[in-house]
C-alpha cells in the first residue's frame, strides 16, 4: 500500500518535474527567440530586423558562392583588429576583381551602426560580399553593384571554458580549391570536414594535404615544440589568419620563438602542446590530435601566456577607441 502511495506521489512530482521542465524549455527558447528576433541585420543600405532582413535567388553569392566574408570580434562594444580585417578583405575583393560596395569608411562606420543597433559587448561580427545581382552566366557580369551584408553574434569570447578544458582535433584530408588565401563564401569543404569533427565528438578538424597539415577548419593550426611556436608559411594554401598575423608580430618583437613551415599529424601527436586560433576562439589550446593526447593532455603553459597576451592587447586595443 504503502509502495503504491509512494509512486503515486513519485508519479505526480515527476509530472510536476516535467511540466516545470517544458515551462522551462519554453521559457528560454523565447528568450533566444526574443534575442535572435530582435537583431537588427545591414542588408545593402537597410538596417533590418533579421526576419525581414532578404537577399535576391539571383544574387550571385547564392547561385556561385561568389563572394567573400569576414568574421571581425567585438570587445567591449567595439571591434577590434579591426585595421587587420579591412586589409585582408580588401585583398579579397581584389583577388576576385569585385569593386567595393561603399568607401572602407562606410563600411567600416555601418559596422559601428550595427553593434551599437544590436548593443553587444561581446561577440563578433560576420560580414558578406557578393559579386552581386545578375542573371545567372559563369563569367563575371558587367556594372554590378556588390552585395553587402552584416549581421553581429553576441557570445563570450574572453571568458572561454573551452580555454580552460582545451578542445580536441581529428585529421581529415584537405578537399578544398587551390586559392585558400581568398576567404571565399565556398566553405563547403570545411563544412565537410567540421562534419566529420563532429561525429567523432571533437571540436576541430585539421586538414591534411601531402602528409601536412594545411590549417583547421575555421582555424589556424600551431603546434608547440621546446618552448617554439610552429605554423604553417603563408602561401595560397592556407588562409592569413588575423591571429596568426598578430601572433607573429608578437613573435618578430621578441615575444617567444616561432618557425614557419609545414608540420604532419605524426609530428603533432609527439609535440608539447598544440592550439588553434581564430576570430571567435581567439587562442585556444588543443588536448588531443586523432585520440592522442598532446604533452599531458592538458592546455601548456606557451598557449596560456600566448591567449593571456592576446587577450590583454585586444583589451587594451578597446579601451583606446
Ligand atoms: C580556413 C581558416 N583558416 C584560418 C582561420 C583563422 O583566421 P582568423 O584568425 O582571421 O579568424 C579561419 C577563420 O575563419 C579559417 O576559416
Amino acid at each position: 500500500m504503502q509502495l503504491v502511495a509512494c509512486s503515486k506521489r513519485q508519479a505526480v512530482e515527476n509530472r510536476q518535474l516535467e511540466k516545470q521542465a517544458v515551462k522551462h524549455k519554453q521559457a528560454k527558447n523565447i528568450q533566444v527567440q526574443v534575442r535572435v528576433m530582435s537583431r537588427i541585420v545591414y542588408v545593402n543600405g537597410e538596417y533590418l530586423p533579421q526576419a525581414d532582413a532578404k537577399i535576391s535567388v539571383f544574387d550571385r553569392g547564392y547561385l556561385f558562392g561568389d563572394g567573400v566574408y569576414e568574421v571581425i570580434p567585438i570587445i567591449r562594444g567595439k571591434l577590434v583588429d579591426e585595421e587587420y580585417g579591412v586589409q585582408r578583405l580588401r585583398r579579397s575583393l581584389a583577388e576576385i576583381e569585385i569593386a567595393w560596395p561603399c568607401s572602407e569608411a562606410e563600411y567600416l562606420q555601418m559596422l559601428r551602426e550595427l553593434i551599437s543597433r544590436n548593443n553587444v559587448e561581446e561577440g563578433m561580427v560576420y560580414v558578406q560580399v557578393t559579386r552581386g545581382i545578375a542573371e545567372r552566366d559563369f563569367s563575371f557580369p558587367k556594372d554590378t553593384k556588390a552585395s553587402l551584408m552584416a549581421y553581429p553574434t553576441h557570445k563570450s569570447i574572453l571568458q572561454s571554458p573551452l580555454a580552460e578544458t582545451g578542445v580536441t582535433v581529428v585529421s581529415t584530408e584537405d578537399l578544398r580549391w587551390k586559392r585558400r588565401d581568398i576567404k571565399s563564401l565556398n566553405l563547403l569543404a570545411q563544412c565537410m570536414a567540421k562534419q566529420q569533427a563532429a561525429k567523432l565528438g571533437a571540436f576541430e578538424a585539421w586538414m591534411t594535404e601531402d602528409g601536412f597539415v594545411t590549417e583547421g577548419a575555421s582555424s589556424t593550426a600551431y603546434i608547440v615544440k621546446s618552448g617554439t611556436v610552429i605554423t604553417r608559411a603563408l602561401s595560397n594554401s592556407i588562409l592569413p589568419g588575423i591571429r596568426r598575423r598578430v601572433l607573429v608580430e608578437m613573435a618578430e618583437q621578441g615575444g617567444f620563438k616561432l618557425e614557419q613551415r609545414a608540420f604532419s599529424i605524426e609530428e603533432a601527436k609527439s609535440a608539447d602542446e598544440a592550439f588553434l586560433s581564430n576570430a571567435s576562439s581567439l587562442v585556444l589550446p588543443i588536448v588531443s590530435v586523432d585520440g592522442h593526447a598532446i604533452g599531458n593532455g592538458q592546455p601548456g603553459p606557451v598557449t596560456r601566456d600566448l591567449r593571456a597576451r592576446y587577450i590583454a592587447a585586444l583589451l587594451a586595443e578597446a579601451a583606446s577607441k
